[in-house]
């Protein structure tokens, strides 16, 4: 049912305050109105009635009535003394032209007929995300931030109860963003659950992404799969709240879960004893750039690193810098999830940006004809051309891993993916201790 915009309610709703739940202006205001003939027919005339008249004929598709409940509702009601409410859903009255009058109150719209008594379909917010009581929305049009806290409002079910807009994208060290409240109480402490374990979460001060749930079981099964003894633990240097260490601890598997994140670390904790696996899960609270120094020479609780998940995309290469003079005889296998600009050279971008970080920039620099001499190693570092015309140098690097597999995981924007590398360096092999830098 497409419902008309109501220049009463835009007024309204345009300067609305945060609300918690529906105040009786916004119920006196906001309902949809519609003017209809209603015929009496015979049971028996209805069938060739609508076949006839297809096209004079409003599909009313109020919730809890189906259109053919409908027709037969309004026929019945046709004949009941006026005004006439139906079990609150609508009320009906005479208009002087001798027409019908259904008004649908606030509360017995859904809540994109509710938004279109203010704006046009394209500007109705299609989604949000849900953490626990929380939804969260990215509103970017003007007409969506004209209306943020009426789109707020109309978010507000028995399972939310906080609505917030992020205003700014995600740019910090701790991955958080800043956010405003549409409407409900500024309570931002949620309980959610993924992958069948549940999760507390300070969402204003730790990083969490509903919607990795499917990415993160990927992940989560490669590990497991890759059948881990009792002597071996994973390193989740940027653990966040615990989404892989809680499930990984819950299959027996010992875990060294670590963030920088004073906060995130305490929800961790939380998490970890929520779920009882604190035999199997360590939480720690540094530096994985230090952290991962010392893991890769020394047995951590007499016990060998295997797996290091690295799920900071913007640094996660970075990360591979640790090994820089460590001397390490450890060969655990890394799963680096980062971003990439580049659709079919993906696996050569990746392979070239590992290479730089775990020996050292100089070198790769030189050979691949790029005239840069910075420390940085950011996505758009390699050029299509410089690694297409250095392709034969990209494959003799690949086969110095001892194993090397990279998948495009998801879109993240216009030209950008999400990849995950999983990779393992044959400690024995000179290529990664050799390092030439650029005079
Ligand atoms: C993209 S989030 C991923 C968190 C978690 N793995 C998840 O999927 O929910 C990256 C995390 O890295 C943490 N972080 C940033 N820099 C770090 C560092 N140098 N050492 C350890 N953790 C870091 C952030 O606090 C954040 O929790």
């Amino acid at each position: 049912m497409n419902i008309q915009v109501n220049p009463l309610c835009v007024k309204l709703c345009e300067s609305l305050p945060v609300l918690s739940s529906v105040s009786a202006e916004v119920k006196q205001i906001c309902t949809y109105s519609v003017k209809v003939n209603i015929i009496e027919l015979a049971p028996s005339e209805i069938g060739s009635f609508l076949s006839s008249h297809q096209s004079e004929l409003i599909k009313v598709q109020f919730p809890l009535l189906s259109n053919v409940y409908t027709y037969q509702a309004l026929t019945e009601l046709s004949t009941s003394p006026l005004p006439l409410q139906s079990q609150n859903k609508f009320v009906i009255t005479y208009t002087q032209d001798g027409q019908h009058q259904i008004t649908v109150p606030y509360v017995n719209l859904t809540r994109q007929q509710q938004l279109q008594l203010v704006m046009d379909n394209n500007n109705i917010p299609l989604s949000y995300e849900q953490i626990g009581h929380i939804a969260h929305y990215n509103l970017r049009t003007p007409v969506q931030l004209q209306f943020k806290n009426y789109i707020g409002l109309c978010t507000i079910s028995k399972t939310i109860s906080t609505v917030i807009n992020k205003t700014e994208s995600i740019s910090n060290t701790f991955r958080t963003f800043p956010f405003e409240l549409l409407a409900g109480a500024p309570n931002y402490i949620a309980t959610t659950t993924q992958n069948g374990y549940k999760f507390v979460i300070d969402f204003e001060n730790v990083y969490w992404n509903s919607r990795l749930e499917e990415e993160h079981k990927q992940l989560l099964n490669r590990i497991i799969e890759s059948n881990l003894n009792k002597n071996e633990f994973v390193f989740d240097a940027t653990g966040g709240v615990g989404p892989f260490a809680v499930p990984l601890g819950a299959n027996k598997i010992h875990v060294l879960c670590n963030d920088l994140n004073e906060k995130s670390v305490e929800f961790m904790k939380i998490n970890v004893n929520n779920n009882k696996v604190e035999q199997y899960v360590t939480c720690c609270n540094q530096d994985s750039f230090v952290l991962l120094k010392e893991i890769l020479t020394t047995p951590f609780n007499n016990k060998q690193v295997k797996a290091v998940i690295l799920n900071l995309p913007e640094l996660s290469v970075d990360f591979l810098k640790a090994y820089r003079n460590t001397g390490s005889v450890f060969e655990p296998k890394f799963y680096i999830e980062t971003f990439t600009r580049q659709k079919e050279l993906f696996k050569e971008d990746i392979i070239a940006r590992i290479v730089a970080a775990r020996k050292g920039f100089g070198i790769i620099h030189i050979d691949l004809g790029i005239e840069c001499e910075n420390e940085e190693c950011g996505c758009d570092q390699f050029k299509t051309e410089q690694l297409k015309t250095n392709i034969s140098t990209l494959r003799e690097w690949e086969g110095h891993f001892k194993c090397m597999d990279v998948r495009v995981v998801r879109d993240v924007g216009t030209f950008k993916w999400m990849v995950c590398a999983e990779v393992q360096f044959d400690e024995k092999d000179a290529f990664w201790h050799q390092r030439r830098d650029l005079k």
